[in-house]
């Protein structure tokens, strides 16, 4: 049997992932998952929660648990945290397992979207927006060189980004 390719989403955080993976889901007649719904679900506890009691290193550990099992799935359309490629094992299996697109925002866009609402663990400080800065520079290799496509919402709805997003799928991503 040819295993139908999963549809899978990775960016910084406020880029839009999980809003547009579940527009993605909806119109590919998808299942929609996403990593940190997945560990939330196992540990029992919200992210910022694992943070803070658990640690960052326990978190990633889970991290790499909820790629290992989403990933093995097929014709699911999967929304990653922001530092899954954090490790070059999550970007493997995430690459085996699909289409990667890779969404990205200006450091603008996503100090608006995140700002406030505190359930960023990373991105509790007095100047979030060097923080943004500092993270983005040291991942977007990391990004980029897991992705198949990418895609700037920055000026995009929801709606534009995953009709984007579905028509690179679609396309094979090639
Ligand atoms: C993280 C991003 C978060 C979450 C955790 C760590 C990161 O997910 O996994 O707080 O390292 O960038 P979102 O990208 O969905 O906010």
């Amino acid at each position: 049997m040819i295993r139908t390719p999963n549809l899978v989403l990775i960016g910084f955080m406020g880029t839009g992932k999980s809003a547009v993976g579940r527009t993605c889901a909806t119109q590919l007649g998808f299942p929609y998952h996403d990593t940190d719904t997945w560990i939330s679900r196992r540990v029992r506890k919200p992210i910022s929660q694992i943070f803070a009691e658990n640690g960052e290193a326990f978190f990633r550990d889970c991290e790499r648990d909820a790629v290992r099992e989403l990933s093995v799935r097929s014709a699911i359309v999967l929304s990653t945290g922001g530092g899954v490629v954090l490790d070059p094992e999550n970007t493997r299996m995430l690459r085996e397992s699909g289409i990667v697109v890779l969404l990205t925002a200006t450091v603008e866009t996503i100090l608006a979207r995140v700002g406030g609402r505190g359930s960023r663990p990373l991105l509790q400080s007095d100047d979030p927006e060097s923080r943004i800065r500092a993270l983005l520079l040291e991942r977007d290799s990391a990004y980029r060189a897991a992705a198949d496509a990418v895609v700037d919402t920055s000026d995009l709805t929801r709606e534009e980004v995953a009709e984007q997003v579905v028509a690179l799928y679609q396309g094979g991503a090639h």
